[in-house]
């Protein structure tokens, strides 16, 4: 009788993992996962300037755009990096930032890129979530709004595209996206790793997804 009941429990979870990996596979499928969420083509920042988003999977972003991306990203992060136990390697950050799973959300004002998101949908611990691999603004696109609107694009899609949440690593001393984050509502994630092991990063998440902007 015991065996039975966990049989029907471990068909259960197979059968949750199919659904979950299909969800993936159909949100990867997508020819652009932003594309009905008219709400998020374009933000008026707190300045009053008009900024364009767009999503393009890795694989559709011109080498103009990428060699920014990866310059922004080192004069984002590099030192943040060397700080940790993990240290800067801009190849293998590159060839991360490039794998074929990539999505971008690329934002722009007055044709000038200002900031980007490469986030990935993806299976994490047998769940379906949106992954937010970075998010990277320009120093002067800071603190207008932009970045809880790209969070907040990213979130709908996640709602969208049926993913059970919205996950990211962060390090415990970056001292710009902690608050951001927490102000934001993601909180530590199950899978972030305790406290005791005393690691340099934190894992946050937010399930409680909204369908649209938010002020
Ligand atoms: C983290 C980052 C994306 C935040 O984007 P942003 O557009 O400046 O943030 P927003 O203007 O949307 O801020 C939303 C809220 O977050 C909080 N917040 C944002 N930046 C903060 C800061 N530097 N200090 C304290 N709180 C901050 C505030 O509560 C803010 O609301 P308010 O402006 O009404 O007070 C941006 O600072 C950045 O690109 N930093 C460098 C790259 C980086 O560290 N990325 C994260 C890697 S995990």
């Amino acid at each position: 009788m015991k065996k039975k009941a966990h049989k029907t429990r471990r068909q259960i979870q197979a059968a949750k993992a199919l659904i979950a990996k299909k969800r993936v596979d159909d949100a990867n499928a997508l020819v652009d996962p932003l594309a009905t969420l008219q709400s998020f083509h374009s933000y008026v920042a707190k300045d009053n300037s008009r900024i364009e988003i767009v999503c393009k999977r890795i694989k559709d972003i011109p080498p103009e755009i990428l060699s920014w991306i990866f310059d922004l990203m080192e004069r984002n992060m590099k030192q943040l990096y060397k700080q940790s136990s993990w240290g800067w390697d801009s190849t293998t950050k590159q060839n991360e930032m490039t794998e074929p799973a990539a999505w971008y959300l690329i934002a722009s004002c007055e044709g000038e890129h200002i900031g980007f998101s490469h986030f990935r949908f993806d299976m994490d611990n047998g769940l379906e979530v949106l992954y937010c691999y970075e998010l990277q603004l320009e120093p002067s696109a800071r603190r207008k709004g932009l970045g809880r609107f790209i969070m907040q694009a990213l979130e709908s899609m996640a709602f969208q595209t049926l993913m059970q949440k919205v996950m990211l690593t962060v390090f415990k001393h970056n001292a710009l996206a902690i608050p951001f984050f927490h102000a934001l509502g993601y909180k530590l994630d199950n899978t972030s790793p305790p406290v005791a092991e005393n690691l340099g990063y934190v894992i946050l998440s937010k399930q409680n997804l909204c369908r649209g902007p938010v002020d």
